[in-house]
């Protein structure tokens, strides 16, 4: 049983380097967007008796989730063998709690819809803060990988000296393991966040940076907030310009052109969402995953 990949947009070099590893070919995916904003979604590559693996990053899911569950539905409904969704960036993970009465728990919805529509997901260190795994919330077989290996290697060939700086505890799980991997310190700052963009961030042991190069290391750069606050507060407190390092590239709005402004000496990010500051490359890591999820029979796995 061969494997039939479709990337999405956004995706496409992702597809491409997935069907080497996979021993897949490449499927043909057709979409419209038509004037009233409803979508058409064709595989123009039969995928009857094929496992079908759907390539679509879920950042600006809106526009990308509905896309997605149309294919997999087709895809079954065509005979695929299995359906998987390689989502690098996996989306809407943050609101995992009701914390104001009234509140939708989206990132529970989002998953019940993924998980019905597909029997497997790869992703690439998705947002868990109080979940302690992505079984919590989807019910199909979930893989993982993880960005800090391939991070701690930038960094070690990159910047000397380092010592690793995660902006808030949330960031402790990269900060950790990279300086872990890369034999340097690590300082965790503190954050209070009052808005979208209203992020506030204290150096608690600025002592410790010595003349090393601040590497500042966080999942997701959104609003740049975090990064912009956490590169003022170094700088302010003596630290030379900082490196920053992130494994999702969302920058929403102005959100590179601010941090890039407020004195980073580079920006650098995992190619988990294509953009120009990408220069850790993931793919093999993430076809790896993908090349076990196809090989495992659908029936045989649980999830996790
Ligand atoms: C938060 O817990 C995350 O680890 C990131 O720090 C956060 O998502 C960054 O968001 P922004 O770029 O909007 O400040």
């Amino acid at each position: 049983m061969s494997a039939v990949v479709f990337g999405f947009p956004g995706c496409e070099e992702l597809a491409g380097a997935l069907v080497g590893p996979l021993g897949a070919s490449r499927g043909e995916l057709v979409l419209h967007r038509f004037p009233d904003e409803e979508n058409y979604v064709r595989l123009a590559t039969p995928v009857d008796g094929h496992a079908v693996v759907l390539a679509c990053g879920l950042d600006r899911a809106e526009r990308k989730l509905l896309p997605l569950v149309f294919a997999a539905a087709a895809a079954r409904e065509l005979g695929a063998v299995s359906v998987g969704i390689v989502a690098p960036y996996l989306g809407y993970l943050r609101q995992d709690a009701r914390f104001r009465e009234g509140e939708a728990i989206t990132s529970a919805t989002f998953a019940k819809v993924l998980s019905e529509f597909s029997d497997w997901l790869v992703t690439v260190d998705p947002h868990l803060h109080r979940y302690r795994g992505l079984e919590e919330i989807y019910a199909l077989r979930a893989s993982v990988v993880r960005a800090a290996p391939a991070m701690a290697r930038w960094i070690r060939d990159n910047v000397p000296q380092p010592v690793i700086v995660g902006p808030d505890a949330e960031s402790e799980q990269w900060a950790a393991e990279i300086a872990r991997r890369v034999n340097a310190p690590c300082v965790m700052l503190e954050k209070t966040r009052r808005g979208d963009r209203d992020v506030e961030v204290s150096v608690p042991r600025i002592e410790s940076l010595g003349s090393r190069t601040a590497v500042l290391v966080d999942d997701i750069i959104s609003s740049g907030r975090t990064m912009i606050a956490a590169v003022r507060q170094l700088l302010r407190s003596g630290a030379r310009a900082p490196v920053c390092v992130g494994v999702h590239a969302i920058f929403a709005g102005d959100a590179h052109d601010a941090l890039a402004a407020s004195g980073a000496a580079r920006i650098v990010t995992c190619n988990t969402i294509a953009h120009p500051t990408n220069a850790i490359d993931l793919n093999g890591a993430i076809a790896a995953a993908v090349e076990e999820m196809v090989g495992e029979p659908v029936a045989a796995a649980g999830s996790g």
